[in-house]
């Protein structure tokens, strides 16, 4: 079961999803970030994530436990109606199932603003994202050979997409997602 609460994530969040990014920088391939990240740098990311391309904390017992995030996928115009989601649960509170409760979230809210495919970009051996990402029904899109190089070893990177509504071309999707303030494209590979 999970007691936590899912909420829109506000500046006094920064130190604790800076904590819980910097954690997976340091120790894992989970992020192809190699460099720890500020909480100055966390503060003016977040003021990119409103609108059409939230940042969500879950929360449990008053303390942020995971955050995560759509983000525009590409820059390219034709992207629009793409994000990419990225999830990061502190790793004392991983394998309990607040990762899916984010994520379903996440979804429900790409789907809210118009986005029509979210797409997830997971380093071949992060078995617990790739889990995650199968079970909400993200199909494996391709693979990208040795892409990434973190702790002296080559790394793949596996793509995953969920789309959100097959019928949107048909249906005058959206010029643009609702809300979305940035278009901006994301650092290629898996991060934030
Ligand atoms: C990937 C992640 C978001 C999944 O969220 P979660 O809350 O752990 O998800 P679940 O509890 O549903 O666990 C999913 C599966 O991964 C396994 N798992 C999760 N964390 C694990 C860990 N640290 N070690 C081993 N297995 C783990 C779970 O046991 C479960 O598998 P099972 O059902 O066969 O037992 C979370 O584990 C996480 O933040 N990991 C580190 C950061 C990361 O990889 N982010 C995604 C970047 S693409």
């Amino acid at each position: 079961m999970n007691d936590v609460s899912i909420r829109t994530a506000l500046p006094a969040d920064v130190p604790a999803i800076t904590a819980i990014y910097n954690h997976y920088v340091r120790t894992s391939t989970a992020t192809f970030d190699t460099e720890e990240k500020s909480v100055e740098d966390r503060v003016e990311w977040l003021t990119q994530h409103v609108g059409a391309y939230p940042a969500l904390v879950a929360e449990r017992d008053g303390g942020v436990v995971a955050w995560g995030t759509l983000s525009a996928w590409a820059r390219r115009r034709a992207y629009r109606h793409t994000a990419e989601i990225s999830v990061y649960v502190a790793p004392d509170a991983t394998a309990r199932g607040v990762g899916p409760v984010l994520a379903n979230a996440l979804i429900a809210r790409a789907r809210e603003v118009g986005h029509h495919a979210v797409v997830s970009q997971i380093v071949h051996e992060n078995e617990a994202s790739l889990k995650m990402a199968s079970r909400l029904g993200f199909e494996h899109a391709g693979t990208l050979r040795e892409v990434g190089r973190k702790f002296d070893r080559w790394l793949d990177l596996v793509l995953m997409e969920l789309v959100l509504d097959a019928d949107s071309g048909q249906t005058s999707p959206a010029e643009k997602p609702r809300g979305a303030r940035v278009e901006r494209g994301s650092e290629w590979g898996t991060g934030s």
